[in-house]
């Protein structure tokens, strides 16, 4: 619920477990008053204190009072260059060379229903669901910049979205220089700032640091989100662990560069901030024109970590993901890439699947070399006519043969990039990013092409359709391998090319969003060298991302883990492959590496011609058991259930169905010790009240979470599941 109090001026956002207020004070500064656990009523701005603090200057309104400072009061969204020293919200280039922005409140409306942003992928409201949206103007009177705040309330989720729209209502040009989604402003508390920090093939990975004095930052300027840091951060208590303690999360709905930080104030406040990267950006505003920042999602809970993620996870799986896909069951897929790289023809592939159907699997996924002269990486981005050596007749045989088992046909691509060795390249040159007289900057020896342009964006569209016309596709795998660097635009002038960047950016969501339309049922998983571009942006129109290149199930707990603290495990695409593994050289059981696996969006990711038999009746017995038990893993709750970063001897998880009447859980080893220790497994979730089977024996809900299960005893790296039932 959204409510304006008159008497105190300020505005309330109310969702279940959590309050947000802000207030209009009587200069028209927007003052953010709280953010935390509901509380039932009242103005909050009672709790801030003002005093004359030394170097903190006051606006011409306070007159003689030297207790109104803007460097002092918590803002909802911050002004530059008139008295707030900490990370401001805003930043431009005025016509006269100026840099300030004094932002003051004009108006607000409450509407039923949720916003949308043009061009943007952003949160929606499902069909009956009690959203509400706030809209806020505030405006810089000197250059007549407009800034309007958008705020979605989703009460049931604790979710509250936000978004800013920019208006140029002056006369002359302003040449915006940041632009962020998000600032949130602390009182004193001590808090801890979570990101996820990784590299390729490490992705994710949780760091949590206790805020000190500073500005403590993290962000992408690769173009994409990375697989270095993530558009997710979390602040949390000091005290809060897995379960417990205050957590606001705050993730970005944008798939390219980005900022977050976290600044603890010279009072020991603390201000987060984030949006687009202002690395090379710059937006000129011509009077009359607006600009859209991307949504930042918020979400709080007292429940810990645990508590965040399973918000974040309802919310970004309903009212996030879109198209039948995010509630129909998934196909369980083979892949083709580390069995045979580029190496490979049709009867190849044919005979994967043949094998891959025996035993259930029902899509087969042809991955990087089926077109051009695409035999390795040096060679055939951007040709996207069949290489018709390896595939005789085209798609279209081959996607019969396919069909003839029993099974679905997927592809991979990869659009936004070109190899100079393409007929495209030598074609249109220009087409790819490159700064005039520099020398090129490649990455896996291809170039990024330049999606700010509408006719290089009308080109991937032609060859998107046509191939998907081509043959019975039900799937395909959008990959994007490299970071963006030479950024610069052929038809932009030398002022516009800070906006290059995010153009780009909204050419990606454009095509994405056309194929979404022309092709409903189709179903993308989205790739970046593995999961280099794994967030919420690509979420609206991927329900699926490929999530790290690494394979190797010991390494995947750790990465699916660090991906669960905001990605629902619906999202995360996870195979089983061969051992030894590829990148870690492990050999880890068969059997471990399905548990593992079946923690996301299954299927595999080998040849499995070379499997014993014995090993393809252990694929068959997998494939039977993720489809029943796929809706808890896509649709239930997610519970972690230790931390595989510490040395723990054993790493655990389970996912619980909505009504809590069933459940999995899965156990994997950790380094094997001789004589080892007999281990209890306390699980969450359950309904205390309730009896539950598992393994053919009766225990009490309470008696699983609070005294714990008897664990086997399991050898290195063995694992265990439970199907769990209540009776
Ligand atoms: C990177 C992806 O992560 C891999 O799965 C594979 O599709 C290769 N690209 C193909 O080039």
């Amino acid at each position: 619920m959204i409510t304006f109090h008159k008497e105190t001026n300020t505005i309330t956002l109310q969702t279940q477990a959590s309050t947000y207020q802000m207030k209009i004070d009587a200069t028209g500064v927007l003052l953010h008053t709280y953010y935390g656990p509901h509380i039932r009523g009242g103005d909050h701005s009672r709790r801030i204190g003002r005093e004359d603090r030394g170097f903190s200057p006051n606006p011409s309104e306070a007159g003689l009072d030297r207790t109104y400072s803007l460097d002092t009061l918590p803002q909802e969204y911050a002004s530059s260059g008139v008295g707030d020293f900490r990370i401001p919200s805003i930043e431009c280039d005025c016509s006269d060379g100026s840099h300030t922005v004094d932002l003051r409140y004009v108006r607000h409306s409450v509407d039923r229903g949720k916003y949308s942003l043009e061009g943007l992928p952003a949160f929606y409201a499902g069909e009956d669901e009690d959203w509400e949206s706030l809209r806020v103007l505030l405006r810089d009177v000197c250059s007549g910049l407009e800034v309007e705040l958008l705020y979605g309330a989703f009460p049931r989720y604790d979710l509250i979205t936000r978004a800013v729209r920019l208006r140029n209502r002056g006369t002359a040009p302003v040449e915006l220089t940041r632009v962020m989604s998000l600032c949130l402003d602390f009182p004193t508390l001590d808090l801890d700032f979570v990101t996820l920090g990784g590299a390729y093939g490490r992705e994710r990975e949780p760091v949590r640091m206790p805020l000190t004095q500073g500005v403590h930052s993290v962000g992408s300027v690769r173009g994409s989100s990375s697989h270095q840091q993530n558009p997710f951060v979390m602040l949390c208590d000091r005290a809060a662990t897995e379960d417990s303690g205050c957590c606001w999360g705050a993730a970005l709905v944008y798939s390219g560069n980005f900022l977050a930080q976290a600044e603890l104030t010279q009072f020991h406040n603390t201000r987060l901030a984030m949006g687009i990267h202002p690395f090379h950006f710059r937006w000129r505003l011509e009077p009359g024109a607006a600009f859209t920042a991307p949504e930042a999602a918020m979400v709080f809970s007292r429940e810990g970590f645990g508590g965040v993620s399973r918000r974040l996870h309802r919310a970004i799986r309903n009212n996030l993901c879109r198209g039948p896909w995010k509630e129909e069951r998934r196909p369980i897929l083979i892949n083709n890439w580390e069995a045979t790289m580029f190496h490979f023809d049709a009867d190849k592939i044919v005979s994967i699947a043949e094998t891959a159907s025996k035993v259930g699997v029902e899509m087969m996924v042809m991955d990087d070399g089926w077109f051009g002269e695409r035999n390795d990486d040096f060679r055939g981005l951007g040709d996207w006519d069949v290489n018709e050596t390896k595939l005789p007749g085209g798609l279209g045989p081959l996607a019969e043969r396919i069909g003839a088992l029993g099974m679905k046909f997927g592809l991979w691509v990869e659009p936004e990039m070109v190899n100079e060795d393409s007929k495209l390249y030598r074609a249109h040159p220009d087409w790819a990013f490159q700064v005039p007289r520099r020398p090129k900057t490649r990455g896996r020896h291809q170039l990024v092409l330049d999606l700010s342009r509408q006719e290089i964006r009308k080109y991937i569209l032609e060859n998107l359709r046509a191939t998907l016309n081509s043959a019975d596709i039900a799937y395909i795998k959008w990959d994007m391998n490299r970071s963006l660097t030479d950024v610069w635009s052929a038809t932009m002038p030398a002022h516009r090319q800070g906006e290059i960047y995010h153009r780009f950016v909204l050419g990606v969501y454009e095509i994405l969003e056309t194929i979404h339309r022309e092709y409903p049922n189709l179903l993308i998983e989205g790739c970046c060298g593995g999961g280099g571009r794994f967030d919420c942006g690509m979420l609206y129109y991927a329900p699926q991302i490929w999530c790290s290149d690494n394979t190797d199930a010991i390494e995947r707990l750790r990465i699916q883990y660090g991906t669960s603290l905001c990605y629902p495990c619906s999202t995360m695409g996870s195979h089983v492959s061969a051992v030894p593994n590829g990148l870690t050289h492990r050999c880890v059981p068969l059997h471990t590496r399905g548990v593992v696996a079946q923690a996301g969006a299954f299927g595999y990711e080998l040849d499995l011609n070379e499997l014993t038999g014995a090993e393809l009746e252990e694929v068959g017995r997998q494939v039977d058991h993720f489809r029943r038990i796929w809706d808890l893993v896509a649709l239930g709750d997610y519970y972690r259930l230790g931390d595989p970063f510490q040395e723990e001897p054993f790493y655990a998880w389970m996912h619980v169905s909505e009504d809590r009447s069933r459940a999995l859980v899965g156990v994997v080893m950790g380094v094997g010790h001789a004589n080892p220790i007999r281990r209890h497994l306390k699980m969450k979730g359950l309904d205390p009240q309730r009896d539950y089977v598992v393994n053919g024996e009766v225990y009490g809900g309470d008696a699983l979470m609070y005294a714990g299960l008897a664990l086997p005893v399991l050898d290195e790296y063995e694992a265990v599941q439970y199907d769990i039932e209540a009776i």
